[in-house]
């Protein structure tokens, strides 16, 4: 897949941010934790957490050169003291070759990226110490309408063959049913898996366009030939013009699954 794009996927900052401060105000930080940070982005959730614990020490992991170039920057500008504290790794969530062990594992709007979560947390309950957390959020909104109309559009005669296979990422996301039931099942207790509705105003479809270039779209456009996309998109805003029924202001409903879970003592 193409490289992301952090300006475009900052663009809605203050939106994409909201699910972080829910988990900020349940999170207890010890002082000392050692954090991973998987999908870690351009690094912004990584620093905070670990400037809220002073004797922590945070590591954020990314596939994505973009990303790790700008959380490297990022924290060149940081306190010494804190910058001390971070580092930021080029790699894949799903492979987890990371050493040591993490009082706190931490992924925020990425999981959802890659399949096979089962094979994945149970990974990461292996990277954590006895009693650490787990804290995990990601969208689960494919049946929200942009992206029942997105995925709708692909499946028509114009766009399915190039298009075969290409799903949006939050197919890959199960139910907090699931969820709860498979943490349980791979050594996690302390359970707590529930979604969440963001409310996200919006100028009118276009913003919602402009909001999934950055990620939904992503895997879309780049099954498409170059000249192709653009016609795509247009049409996928006249869908979502005729689905929310305007062209104007809008709200986005924007179902998110968060995971609370801690290892067991054993
Ligand atoms: C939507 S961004 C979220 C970034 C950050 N966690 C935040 O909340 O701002 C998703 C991130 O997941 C990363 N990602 C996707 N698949 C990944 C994988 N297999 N391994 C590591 N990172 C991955 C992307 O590179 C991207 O930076």
């Amino acid at each position: 897949m193409s490289d992301w794009n952090p300006e475009l996927y900052n663009r809605f900052r203050s939106y994409r941010a909201e699910p972080f401060r829910a988990i900020l105000a349940r999170l207890d930080l010890d002082p000392a934790e050692q954090i991973a940070d998987f999908g870690c982005g351009s690094g912004e959730n990584t620093v905070e957490l670990a400037r809220r614990a002073p004797g922590s020490r945070a590591l954020g992991i990314d596939s994505s050169p973009a990303m790790i170039e700008r959380a490297n920057a990022a924290k060149a500008e940081l306190a010494e003291e804190l910058a001390a504290r971070l580092e930021f790794r080029l790699g894949d969530l799903a492979a987890a070759r990371v050493c040591g062990h993490f009082s706190l594992i931490f992924s925020n709007a990425a999981l959802h990226w890659v399949a096979d979560h089962r094979r994945i947390l149970a990974a990461w309950r292996d990277l954590l110490c006895r009693g650490g957390k787990l804290v995990v959020q990601m969208p689960a909104n494919h049946e929200e309408t942009a992206q029942v109309a997105l995925t709708a559009l692909a499946a028509e005669p114009r766009w399915r063959d190039a298009l075969r296979g290409v799903a949006v990422p939050s197919a890959n996301v199960g139910t907090p049913a699931q969820y709860s039931r498979m943490l349980a099942e791979i050594g996690f207790d302390n359970i707590d898996c529930y979604y969440q509705v963001f409310a996200h105003l919006m100028n009118g479809p276009d913003d919602v366009v402009q909001w999934s270039r950055s990620t939904v779209l992503r895997p879309f456009l780049d099954a498409l030939a170059k000249d192709q996309r653009e016609e795509f998109v247009a049409q996928w805003q006249r869908r979502l013009e005729q689905a929310y029924g305007t062209a104007g202001p809008l709200t986005l409903h924007f179902r998110r699954i968060f995971l609370w879970a801690r290892r067991g003592r054993n």
